[in-house]
């Protein structure tokens, strides 16, 4: 049985559906020769650790009752003393997850999962790369800070992972990396990459005003708790630097224009969340009403796109004609269009749930999967 040890950083959604992922399927894993070993757990503030993480870690029930108390809004230091594991808090955490790397990094190999959404991360992670760990990532923040530190992470190729960055579960970097080792010489790629902004985009073409389907989408939960968070587009940006950095373009988030869906004065350090929801988002409408009339008296639909053409990448709204598949789009899925040699004419398109914790837990999983060949 060929056993992958692993070590999770973020225990929030994405993060607790990875680990019930990992108990539902070990039958599955079983079946085919694996074992995924959790040795370790850490939230922002405390690290749950397998006594000894050569011989034990941590077993289903306690990744279960890791679950439950994570899904209650504890923290991990609450269980202390659980099955055969030890707590670390604050300062003590970092030490002991960089201790555990480096042992496991240089024997047995270890996987280092990142499903925070936390900057903090990216020191840990430059020094696993060290240790010769894997990384798996669904975090953007770690690849969207300097190019020194992508360079850094992504210097042993084979030892990195990271689908759910971009389009959470969708085969999006598989896609890209797989063009790009063919040799075929990608010249567009332009994206719907928020299934907010695509769900918003798309219910304006029915005529709805914009603080309407805004307030819509928070109600469904489609948005951040402040809408602001989605509207001002950076998400978006951070996915076009990722999927730009692959294309081997040294920007970074700076280079980017980026459009926002409300204007500086409405900002959340001018504008309480209270105050927008009630009175600057109708001021809005009329604005876009506008666009949505004028784009479709030429035959197109607006949307809420990431473009990436030669090395510039642009994130903002675009017309585009109704009879594409980004004009298509209903709802809140992602569609990535990726135009190259062999997808001249027609791209090549990449469509469906670009968000949720479910989907973004099976991309990671995927990930660890695909490192299984470097675990013996
Ligand atoms: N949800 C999606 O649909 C989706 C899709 C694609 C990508 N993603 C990405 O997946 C990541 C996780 O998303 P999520 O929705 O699960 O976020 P979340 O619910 O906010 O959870 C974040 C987790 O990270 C922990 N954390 C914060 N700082 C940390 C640190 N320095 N070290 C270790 N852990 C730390 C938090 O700890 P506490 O519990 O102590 O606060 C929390 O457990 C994010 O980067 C997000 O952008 C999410």
């Amino acid at each position: 049985m060929k056993s992958i040890p692993l070590f999770l950083m973020g225990c929030g959604g994405v993060g607790r559906q990875l680990l019930q992922h990992i108990v539902s399927c070990r039958h599955l894993h079983a079946k085919q020769g694996m074992l995924l070993r959790v040795v370790g757990v850490c939230d922002s503030k405390s690290l749950l650790v397998a006594t000894d993480v050569f011989t034990k870690d941590l077993n289903d029930s306690s990744l279960m009752e890791i679950c439950r108390v994570k899904s209650s809004g504890s923290s991990l230091s609450m269980l202390n003393g659980l099955g055969e594991s030890q707590i670390f808090t604050n300062m003590e955490s970092t030490g002991k997850a960089l201790e555990i790397a480096g042992h496991l990094g240089r024997t047995t190999g270890l996987a280092v999962v990142d499903c925070s959404a936390s900057s903090e991360t990216i020191e840990v992670l430059k020094q696993v790369v060290d240790f010769g760990c894997c990384v798996v990532l669904a975090n953007k923040k770690p690849l969207t800070s300097s190019m020194e530190v992508f360079d850094k992470l992504v210097s042993h190729p084979r030892r990195i992972r990271h689908e759910s960055t971009v389009g959470a579960g969708l085969p999006v970097i598989t896609s890209l990396n797989r063009i790009l080792a063919s040799g075929d010489p990608i010249h567009h790629i332009i994206g719907s990459l928020s299934g907010t902004l695509g769900y918003v985009m798309s219910e304006l073409e029915e005529g709805k005003p914009f603080s309407q389907v805004v307030k819509a989408a928070k109600s469904l939960g489609y948005t951040e708790p402040d809408p602001r968070d989605d509207l001002g587009g950076m998400d978006v940006a951070r996915k076009g630097l990722i999927l730009s950095r692959l294309l081997g373009w040294r920007l970074n988030l700076d280079d980017i224009k980026v459009e926002s869906l409300y204007p500086d004065e409405m900002g959340p350090d001018k504008m309480s969340l209270k105050d927008f929801l009630a009175n600057g988002l109708q001021l809005l409408d009329k604005n876009i009403e506008e666009r949505v009339k004028l784009a479709s008296s030429k035959g197109n639909t607006l949307r809420y796109v990431c473009s990436i053409e030669g090395t510039r990448c642009h994130v903002g709204v675009q017309e585009l004609p109704k009879n594409s598949a980004l004009g298509r789009l209903r709802g809140s899925d992602n569609v990535l269009e990726i135009y190259s040699r062999c997808y001249k004419d027609y791209p090549l398109v990449i469509q469906g749930a670009g968000a949720g914790n479910d989907t973004t837990a099976a991309g990671v999983l995927a990930d660890i999967i695909d490192l299984q060949d470097l675990f013996s």
